[in-house]
């Protein structure tokens, strides 16, 4: 592959935050938004509408955001039956047309930035800079998926015919692609996926997050405003008995999922015992993400970066940063400073601009991390922990937390919010920590603050993460620059915002014509 697959294409510039005129003009325009109530539903209902479900802020109960009607197993049905029926005109329309119509959608995206970027806040309690990073993503993701869409589908490829025939390769759509997001990327990782399988020629069955349903159908009604027909790429809201309705579907050819491991393996055996094609899984799991520090690194660059991978977006990111490994000699200054920094961090409400840490999505994550900071007080942990502020009451929020521990192998589970586990090693055991690290068999990102080459070098060899990120943060990888992604535990690949990703939701097509 060439160094650079697209010469001139740049990613989104996002939202200039800084300069004050923008600033004031998006903060009028959320405020207007404040009290819209939003909708969700299945695109084309089967029969009855569902009951109504509210949903609510995560910083604030009280504050109803919209409704969600979510879809039925009948809906699921439907849905599947109409992306079938869809499927061929849309892959006969070739890479460069469905290209235009994703442009078109990343387009229609940017022109309602606001009520994108409100709901990222209100559904999701994201920060003001988490949901412009959110959007720009979500673009970012539209329109490289457009230019592999243009790359890999505007023509057959020639192979060699040594015995005089002529032998054509081409990649056509698989089929039916369901697309199962996660809440905490719900616009970016809801339309990514299902971007890719669109790039690719199939359609689109797309469920978001149950707790982020209307950001989800926001998505896809812009784009269906682009041009992109209604039944390619359909939306189906619900909790996990949608997806499962959805998954069990023998007219589901693939299906792309970002959530749990033990939901990916639960979807690999629904997948695996229905009728239908042998589905193609694209799964995106979690992670036990650790950094290394050791004492050749800038302390007070260290400290930026640890705040930001353990903390920015309530550390509700799958490469947020878990467990931090501080060589010894310098541990308890570097610990101090991290302490320091936490403690200047603003925690509250997201749609305050001054937030640095919002809310976590709701009360089974707020329940599960309190009660994972409890056992490890009991265990006679250290543990340093920020005071909730008053504003805080109404909404689940959990304060950035730091936990000493011995070993990455003293956690059970990852723990998604912003818990910080610090751990000591020497400088001699620079191996066995890779080894633990290693060990615990997720493999998604990896930070290393070192000046040493050699250290590099072997953490770089010895390592089996996805994602190692070197004197900087492990969070927010960019498309096309940082294709995101990890092994093992943490998911299949192909990595998303690389140059491999759309192949995967394709199928390869041979023909081989004789004189
Ligand atoms: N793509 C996101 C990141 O790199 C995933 O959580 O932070």
């Amino acid at each position: 592959l060439p160094r650079d697959i697209f010469p001139g294409r740049a990613n989104s510039a996002g939202v200039d935050l800084a300069d004050p005129a923008t600033a004031a003009a998006l903060k009028a325009d959320l405020a207007a938004l404040d009290g819209a109530v939003w909708e969700a539903a299945p695109t084309v209902p089967a029969g009855d509408a569902a009951p109504a479900r509210e949903i609510r802020a995560p910083h604030d109960r009280n504050r109803l955001v919209g409704i969600s009607r979510d879809a039925t197993p009948a809906d699921a049905a439907l849905a599947v039956a109409r992306a079938e029926a869809a499927q061929p005109a849309w892959n006969a329309l070739g890479g460069p047309a469905r290209a235009a119509l994703l442009d078109k959608a990343a387009d229609a995206f940017e022109r309602h930035q606001d009520a994108i970027l409100s709901l990222c806040q209100r559904e999701a309690g994201k920060t003001v800079i988490d949901a412009v990073l959110e959007l720009r993503e979500a673009v970012d993701f539209l329109r490289y998926y457009a230019g592999e869409a243009r790359r890999l589908f505007a023509s057959d490829v020639a192979l060699p015919g040594p015995t005089g025939e002529s032998n054509r390769l081409r990649l056509v759509g698989r089929g039916v692609f369901a697309t199962i997001a996660p809440w905490n990327f719900p616009l970016a990782i809801f339309i990514g996926p299902a971007a890719a399988a669109l790039a690719a020629g199939n359609t689109v069955v797309a469920k978001p997050a149950e707790q982020t349903p209307l950001i989800g159908a926001l998505a896809i009604r812009l784009c269906h405003e682009a041009g992109i027909p209604d039944d390619v790429i359909q939306c189906l809201p619900g909790d996990g008995t949608v997806g499962a309705a959805l998954t069990g579907q023998a007219g589901i050819a693939g299906v792309a999922f970002t959530g749990s491991t033990q939901t990916a393996r639960a979807i690999n055996r629904a997948l695996a015992g229905r009728d239908g094609p042998i589905a193609q899984l694209v799964a995106e799991t979690g992670g036990q993400n650790a950094m290394l520090v050791d004492s050749s690194a800038l302390p007070e660059q260290v400290t930026r970066d640890v705040l930001a991978s353990a903390f920015q977006s309530a550390g509700q990111r799958c490469s947020a940063l878990r467990v931090l490994y501080l060589q010894d000699d310098i541990a308890d200054a570097m610990l101090e400073m991290i302490r320091g920094g936490m403690e200047a961090l603003v925690i509250g409400d997201p749609e305050d601009w001054a937030t640095d840490v919002g809310p976590v999505i709701d009360e089974e994550s707020r329940a599960s991390l309190a009660g994972h900071v409890d056992r490890m007080k009991q265990a006679g942990r250290r543990v340093w922990q920020r005071e909730l502020p008053q504003a805080c009451a109404n909404g689940t929020f959990i304060p950035p937390t730091i936990i000493e521990i011995d070993a990455i192998g003293d956690l059970a589970a990852e723990q998604f919010g912003p818990v910080l586990h610090v751990a000591r090693f020497a400088a001699d055991e620079l191996d066995e920590v890779i080894d633990a690290i290693n060990g615990v068999g997720y493999g998604l990102t990896l930070g290393l603050h070192s000046r040493i080459d050699a250290t590099r070098r072997k953490v770089e060899r010895r390592s089996k993460v996805g994602n190692l990120y070197v004197n900087r943060n492990q969070i927010g990888a960019a498309v096309e620059s940082q294709p995101f992604g990890g092994e093992g535990l943490s998911g299949t690949g192909p990595k998303a915002g690389g140059p491999h990703y759309v192949a995967r939701f394709a199928t390869e097509r041979v023909t081989c014509i004789d004189t």
